[in-house]
């Protein structure tokens, strides 16, 4: 992983199918993944369910601490809480990975995907996609330095989903 050291424990916060860390696991990565649901499609040696607020971990147990298009998912109100979870639990670097909406296409897109997200774990709270300005003023005001905040290809991850997106690297 362009992000991480060979030797780096990673925590994969939001693993999903778990596709991604299971590829990082066999590169030889030493990782640990957890999610609010289990919906793993391949295993994973370490892997836990837990509340969504408080990461089930030791004060500064990883070097890398990553939200693969989670923070999304995550209520407004406990984005913040979430990531000074992650600065706790890291030693070094928390990686963001996200939709951050630019043009009015990628509005539109996003707040359909956050709709239908809202509806299918009936919640009321207020969901968002932040823009790329707007994240970094988040890490910033809670004390994460901004190593890396660059614009990924639109199509990085699904080709019918050409969205603007960024990845952002933090210093705890
Ligand atoms: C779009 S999927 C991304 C899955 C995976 N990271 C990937 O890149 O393929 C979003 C994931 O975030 C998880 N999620 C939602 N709220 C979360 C929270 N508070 N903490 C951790 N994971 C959460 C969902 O269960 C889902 O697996």
């Amino acid at each position: 992983m362009k992000y991480a050291d060979p030797s780096d424990v990673i925590l994969d916060v939001g693993c999903g199918s778990g596709r991604a860390a299971f590829i990082l696991e066999k590169k030889g990565y030493m990782l640990h993944a957890v999610d609010i649901v289990d919906y793993r499609v391949v295993p994973l040696k370490h892997f836990k369910v837990y509340d969504g607020k408080s990461l089930p971990f030791p004060d500064n147990s990883f070097d890398l601490v990553s939200f693969n298009f989670v923070l999304h998912h995550v209520p407004n109100a406990i984005k913040p809480v979430l990531l000074k979870e992650a600065k706790r639990v890291s030693r070094k670097h928390v990686l963001v990975l996200e939709d951050t909406p630019k043009y009015f296409f990628d509005h539109v897109m996003s707040f359909f995907h956050c709709f239908f997200w809202r509806w299918k774990i009936a919640s009321t709270a207020p969901f968002g996609f932040f823009q790329k300005e707007r994240w970094e003023q988040v890490f910033r005001s809670l004390g994460l330095s901004v190593l890396v905040s660059n614009p990924l290809v639109r199509f990085c991850r699904k080709p019918w989903e050409p969205l603007a997106r960024s990845v952002f690297l933090l210093r705890v």
